[in-house]
Protein backbone atom coordinates (compact mmCIF):
# COMPACT_ATOMS: atom_id res chain seq x y z
CA UNK A 1 0.00 0.00 0.00
CA UNK A 2 1.33 3.79 -0.92
CA UNK A 3 0.45 6.08 1.79
CA UNK A 4 1.54 9.25 0.76
CA UNK A 5 2.10 11.69 3.68
CA UNK A 6 2.76 14.83 2.23
CA UNK A 7 -0.85 16.13 2.15
CA UNK A 8 -0.53 15.04 5.83
CA UNK A 9 -2.61 12.48 7.53
CA UNK A 10 -5.69 13.70 7.57
CA UNK A 11 -5.74 14.60 3.45
CA UNK A 12 -4.54 11.21 2.94
CA UNK A 13 -7.34 9.44 4.79
CA UNK A 14 -10.10 11.78 3.45
CA UNK A 15 -9.25 10.68 0.28
CA UNK A 16 -9.31 7.06 1.06
CA UNK A 17 -12.93 7.69 2.16
CA UNK A 18 -15.21 6.32 -0.23
CA UNK A 19 -18.96 7.63 0.51
CA UNK A 20 -21.45 4.92 -0.39
CA UNK A 21 -24.35 7.22 -2.25
CA UNK A 22 -27.16 4.41 -2.24
CA UNK A 23 -29.88 6.61 -2.07
CA UNK A 24 -32.74 6.68 -5.04
CA UNK A 25 -33.52 10.49 -5.93
CA UNK A 26 -31.26 12.46 -7.82
CA UNK A 27 -32.22 15.82 -5.44
CA UNK A 28 -31.21 13.56 -1.91
CA UNK A 29 -28.07 12.35 -4.07
CA UNK A 30 -26.93 16.07 -4.93
CA UNK A 31 -27.51 17.08 -1.38
CA UNK A 32 -25.16 15.08 -0.02
CA UNK A 33 -22.92 15.52 -3.10
CA UNK A 34 -22.34 19.24 -1.98
CA UNK A 35 -22.31 18.39 1.89
CA UNK A 36 -20.02 15.36 1.61
CA UNK A 37 -17.42 16.96 -1.18
CA UNK A 38 -15.07 18.36 1.33
CA UNK A 39 -15.25 15.32 3.70
CA UNK A 40 -14.34 12.40 1.42
CA UNK A 41 -12.16 11.32 -1.49
CA UNK A 42 -15.23 9.19 -3.74
CA UNK A 43 -18.88 9.03 -4.01
CA UNK A 44 -19.68 5.40 -4.86
CA UNK A 45 -22.49 5.26 -7.13
CA UNK A 46 -23.76 1.26 -7.43
CA UNK A 47 -26.77 -0.15 -9.49
CA UNK A 48 -29.72 1.43 -7.55
CA UNK A 49 -28.72 5.39 -8.48
CA UNK A 50 -27.28 4.31 -11.36
CA UNK A 51 -30.28 2.83 -12.86
CA UNK A 52 -32.21 5.68 -11.56
CA UNK A 53 -30.44 8.93 -12.23
CA UNK A 54 -28.45 7.19 -15.43
CA UNK A 55 -24.73 8.45 -16.65
CA UNK A 56 -25.71 12.15 -15.71
CA UNK A 57 -24.82 11.51 -11.93
CA UNK A 58 -21.59 10.31 -12.53
CA UNK A 59 -20.66 13.49 -14.75
CA UNK A 60 -22.68 15.95 -12.02
CA UNK A 61 -20.61 14.50 -9.61
CA UNK A 62 -17.50 14.96 -11.66
CA UNK A 63 -18.39 18.78 -12.39
CA UNK A 64 -18.45 19.76 -8.83
CA UNK A 65 -14.53 17.86 -8.74
CA UNK A 66 -15.75 14.87 -7.00
CA UNK A 67 -14.31 11.24 -7.97
CA UNK A 68 -16.33 8.23 -8.46
CA UNK A 69 -16.02 4.61 -7.69
CA UNK A 70 -18.68 3.09 -10.27
CA UNK A 71 -20.07 0.05 -8.41
CA UNK A 72 -21.88 -2.18 -10.54
CA UNK A 73 -19.93 -5.02 -10.32
CA UNK A 74 -19.78 -6.41 -14.00
CA UNK A 75 -20.28 -9.96 -15.05
CA UNK A 76 -20.07 -10.89 -18.75
CA UNK A 77 -18.07 -12.21 -21.54
CA UNK A 78 -15.01 -10.65 -21.81
CA UNK A 79 -15.62 -8.58 -24.89
CA UNK A 80 -19.20 -7.43 -23.42
CA UNK A 81 -17.64 -6.22 -19.86
CA UNK A 82 -14.03 -4.98 -21.67
CA UNK A 83 -16.73 -2.17 -23.66
CA UNK A 84 -18.82 -1.47 -20.86
CA UNK A 85 -15.09 -0.59 -18.73
CA UNK A 86 -14.38 1.42 -21.73
CA UNK A 87 -17.49 3.42 -21.12
CA UNK A 88 -17.17 3.73 -17.45
CA UNK A 89 -13.37 5.35 -18.34
CA UNK A 90 -15.15 7.36 -20.51
CA UNK A 91 -17.12 8.81 -18.05
CA UNK A 92 -14.07 9.10 -16.15
CA UNK A 93 -14.65 7.08 -13.01
CA UNK A 94 -11.70 6.79 -11.14
CA UNK A 95 -12.53 2.87 -10.39
CA UNK A 96 -15.02 0.37 -10.96
CA UNK A 97 -15.18 -3.38 -10.38
CA UNK A 98 -15.75 -6.62 -12.12
CA UNK A 99 -16.41 -10.31 -10.66
CA UNK A 100 -13.52 -11.84 -10.41
CA UNK A 101 -15.50 -15.20 -10.83
CA UNK A 102 -16.19 -13.70 -14.45
CA UNK A 103 -12.71 -15.78 -14.92
CA UNK A 104 -9.07 -14.73 -15.73
CA UNK A 105 -9.95 -14.32 -19.73
CA UNK A 106 -12.74 -11.60 -18.42
CA UNK A 107 -10.38 -9.79 -16.59
CA UNK A 108 -7.15 -9.91 -18.41
CA UNK A 109 -9.65 -8.61 -21.66
CA UNK A 110 -11.30 -6.07 -19.78
CA UNK A 111 -7.67 -4.17 -18.30
CA UNK A 112 -6.23 -4.59 -21.96
CA UNK A 113 -8.83 -3.23 -23.72
CA UNK A 114 -9.57 -0.14 -21.11
CA UNK A 115 -6.06 0.47 -21.13
CA UNK A 116 -5.68 0.68 -24.46
CA UNK A 117 -9.09 2.63 -25.03
CA UNK A 118 -7.60 5.47 -22.28
CA UNK A 119 -4.16 5.50 -24.60
CA UNK A 120 -6.04 5.89 -27.71
CA UNK A 121 -8.44 8.88 -26.17
CA UNK A 122 -5.71 10.22 -23.77
CA UNK A 123 -8.26 9.48 -21.26
CA UNK A 124 -6.95 8.71 -17.43
CA UNK A 125 -7.60 4.94 -17.09
CA UNK A 126 -9.58 3.73 -14.15
CA UNK A 127 -8.66 1.69 -11.39
CA UNK A 128 -10.21 -1.60 -12.41
CA UNK A 129 -11.69 -3.77 -9.38
CA UNK A 130 -12.61 -7.52 -8.97
CA UNK A 131 -14.97 -8.59 -6.53
CA UNK A 132 -14.04 -11.93 -4.88
CA UNK A 133 -17.63 -13.47 -2.84
CA UNK A 134 -20.12 -11.62 -2.16
CA UNK A 135 -20.11 -11.09 1.97
CA UNK A 136 -23.97 -11.49 1.49
CA UNK A 137 -22.60 -15.63 0.91
CA UNK A 138 -22.10 -18.56 3.45
CA UNK A 139 -20.63 -21.58 2.79
CA UNK A 140 -23.65 -23.61 2.08
CA UNK A 141 -24.41 -20.64 -0.72
CA UNK A 142 -21.83 -21.55 -1.96
CA UNK A 143 -21.82 -25.23 -2.10
CA UNK A 144 -25.30 -24.79 -3.81
CA UNK A 145 -23.94 -23.29 -6.36
CA UNK A 146 -21.10 -25.58 -6.73
CA UNK A 147 -18.65 -24.26 -5.28
CA UNK A 148 -17.25 -26.71 -2.49
CA UNK A 149 -13.97 -24.28 -1.23
CA UNK A 150 -14.77 -22.52 2.10
CA UNK A 151 -14.91 -18.91 2.04
CA UNK A 152 -11.44 -18.14 3.09
CA UNK A 153 -9.75 -20.16 0.35
CA UNK A 154 -12.04 -18.85 -2.10
CA UNK A 155 -11.80 -15.73 -1.65
CA UNK A 156 -7.70 -15.75 -1.93
CA UNK A 157 -8.16 -17.98 -5.29
CA UNK A 158 -9.73 -15.30 -6.79
CA UNK A 159 -7.91 -12.45 -5.17
CA UNK A 160 -4.84 -14.04 -6.71
CA UNK A 161 -6.57 -14.71 -10.37
CA UNK A 162 -7.39 -11.20 -10.57
CA UNK A 163 -3.88 -9.85 -9.38
CA UNK A 164 -2.17 -12.19 -12.17
CA UNK A 165 -4.95 -11.20 -14.68
CA UNK A 166 -3.39 -7.57 -14.44
CA UNK A 167 -6.20 -5.87 -12.05
CA UNK A 168 -5.12 -2.98 -9.57
CA UNK A 169 -7.46 -4.72 -6.68
CA UNK A 170 -10.43 -5.85 -4.93
CA UNK A 171 -13.15 -5.15 -2.76
CA UNK A 172 -12.82 -7.33 0.39
CA UNK A 173 -14.63 -7.58 3.78
CA UNK A 174 -12.65 -6.09 6.74
CA UNK A 175 -11.86 -9.88 7.71
CA UNK A 176 -10.43 -10.82 4.31
CA UNK A 177 -7.89 -7.87 4.57
CA UNK A 178 -4.86 -8.83 6.24
CA UNK A 179 -4.60 -12.38 4.09
CA UNK A 180 -5.25 -10.67 0.95
CA UNK A 181 -2.32 -8.07 1.89
CA UNK A 182 -0.57 -11.17 2.76
CA UNK A 183 -1.17 -13.09 -0.52
CA UNK A 184 -1.35 -10.11 -3.01
CA UNK A 185 1.59 -7.91 -2.10
CA UNK A 186 1.58 -4.22 -0.70
CA UNK A 187 1.03 -2.43 -4.33
CA UNK A 188 -2.66 -4.12 -4.81
CA UNK A 189 -5.27 -2.37 -3.73
CA UNK A 190 -7.72 -3.67 -0.87
CA UNK A 191 -11.35 -1.36 -1.27
CA UNK A 192 -13.51 -2.64 2.05
CA UNK A 193 -16.84 -2.01 3.07
CA UNK A 194 -18.43 -3.27 5.80
CA UNK A 195 -17.44 -0.22 8.09
CA UNK A 196 -18.85 0.78 11.28
CA UNK A 197 -17.54 4.10 13.43
CA UNK A 198 -16.19 2.84 16.69
CA UNK A 199 -19.65 3.72 18.97
CA UNK A 200 -22.36 3.18 16.16
CA UNK A 201 -24.59 0.58 16.58
CA UNK A 202 -23.49 -2.42 14.53
CA UNK A 203 -26.49 -2.85 12.53
CA UNK A 204 -27.38 -5.08 9.28
CA UNK A 205 -23.24 -5.30 8.59
CA UNK A 206 -22.44 -8.85 10.13
CA UNK A 207 -18.71 -8.54 9.39
CA UNK A 208 -18.10 -5.24 10.63
CA UNK A 209 -14.72 -3.77 11.65
CA UNK A 210 -14.12 -0.11 13.11
CA UNK A 211 -12.35 2.20 10.67
CA UNK A 212 -9.05 2.04 12.81
CA UNK A 213 -8.97 -1.40 12.44
CA UNK A 214 -9.30 -1.86 9.00
CA UNK A 215 -6.76 1.12 8.28
CA UNK A 216 -4.29 -1.02 10.46
CA UNK A 217 -5.30 -4.71 9.20
CA UNK A 218 -4.35 -3.15 5.64
CA UNK A 219 -7.06 -1.46 3.91
CA UNK A 220 -6.52 1.31 1.21
CA UNK A 221 -10.15 2.52 1.05
CA UNK A 222 -13.14 2.71 3.08
CA UNK A 223 -16.82 2.15 1.56
CA UNK A 224 -18.95 3.81 4.27
CA UNK A 225 -22.61 4.60 3.58
CA UNK A 226 -25.13 4.40 6.55
CA UNK A 227 -23.35 5.80 9.42
CA UNK A 228 -22.40 9.03 7.06
CA UNK A 229 -26.31 9.08 5.25
CA UNK A 230 -28.32 8.41 8.18
CA UNK A 231 -26.34 10.88 10.84
CA UNK A 232 -27.69 14.33 11.90
CA UNK A 233 -24.88 15.70 10.41
CA UNK A 234 -23.27 13.66 7.45
CA UNK A 235 -20.38 15.82 7.27
CA UNK A 236 -19.57 15.34 11.05
CA UNK A 237 -20.42 11.88 10.62
CA UNK A 238 -17.71 11.81 8.10
CA UNK A 239 -15.01 13.65 9.70
CA UNK A 240 -15.50 11.49 12.51
CA UNK A 241 -14.52 8.65 10.14
CA UNK A 242 -11.42 10.13 8.89
CA UNK A 243 -10.37 10.66 12.34
CA UNK A 244 -9.97 7.29 13.41
CA UNK A 245 -8.37 6.44 9.73
CA UNK A 246 -6.32 8.87 10.82
CA UNK A 247 -5.64 6.92 14.07
CA UNK A 248 -5.26 3.49 12.30
CA UNK A 249 -2.84 5.45 9.83
CA UNK A 250 -0.69 6.50 12.93
CA UNK A 251 -0.47 3.06 13.81
CA UNK A 252 0.63 2.12 10.61
CA UNK A 253 3.27 4.62 10.08
CA UNK A 254 4.46 3.68 14.32
CA UNK A 255 4.90 -0.16 12.88
CA UNK A 256 6.60 1.20 10.10
CA UNK A 257 9.17 3.48 11.79
CA UNK A 258 10.07 0.23 14.24
CA UNK A 259 10.17 -1.89 11.33
CA UNK A 260 7.78 -4.50 11.66
CA UNK A 261 5.70 -4.25 8.56
O1 LIG B 1 -23.79 -0.58 5.14
P1 LIG B 1 -23.22 0.58 4.36
O2 LIG B 1 -24.27 1.54 3.89
O3 LIG B 1 -22.05 1.26 5.03
O4 LIG B 1 -22.65 -0.12 3.06
C1 LIG B 1 -21.94 0.61 2.12
C2 LIG B 1 -21.73 -0.21 0.88
O5 LIG B 1 -21.08 -1.41 1.22
C3 LIG B 1 -23.03 -0.62 0.18
O6 LIG B 1 -23.20 0.18 -0.97
C4 LIG B 1 -22.83 -2.04 -0.24
O7 LIG B 1 -22.58 -2.13 -1.64
C5 LIG B 1 -21.56 -2.48 0.45
N1 LIG B 1 -21.84 -3.62 1.33
C6 LIG B 1 -21.14 -4.79 1.17
N2 LIG B 1 -21.38 -5.85 1.97
C7 LIG B 1 -22.30 -5.79 2.93
C8 LIG B 1 -23.05 -4.63 3.11
C9 LIG B 1 -22.78 -3.53 2.28
O8 LIG B 1 -20.29 -4.86 0.28
N3 LIG B 1 -22.52 -6.85 3.70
Amino acid sequence: MHWRFGGGRAAESKRRLIFALDVDSIVEAEALIDELLPEVGLFKVGKQLFLHAGPVIVRRIKERGGEVFLDLKFHDIPRTVAKAGIEAARLGVKMFDVHASGSDEMMRVTVGEVRRACRREALRRPKILAVTVLTSLSRDDLKRVGIMAGIESQVVRLARLAKESGMDGVVASPHEIATIRKECGRTFAIVTPGVRPARAGWDDQKRVMTPEAAIRAGADYLVVGKPIRDAKSPAEAARAIVAEMERGFGGLAARSAAGRT
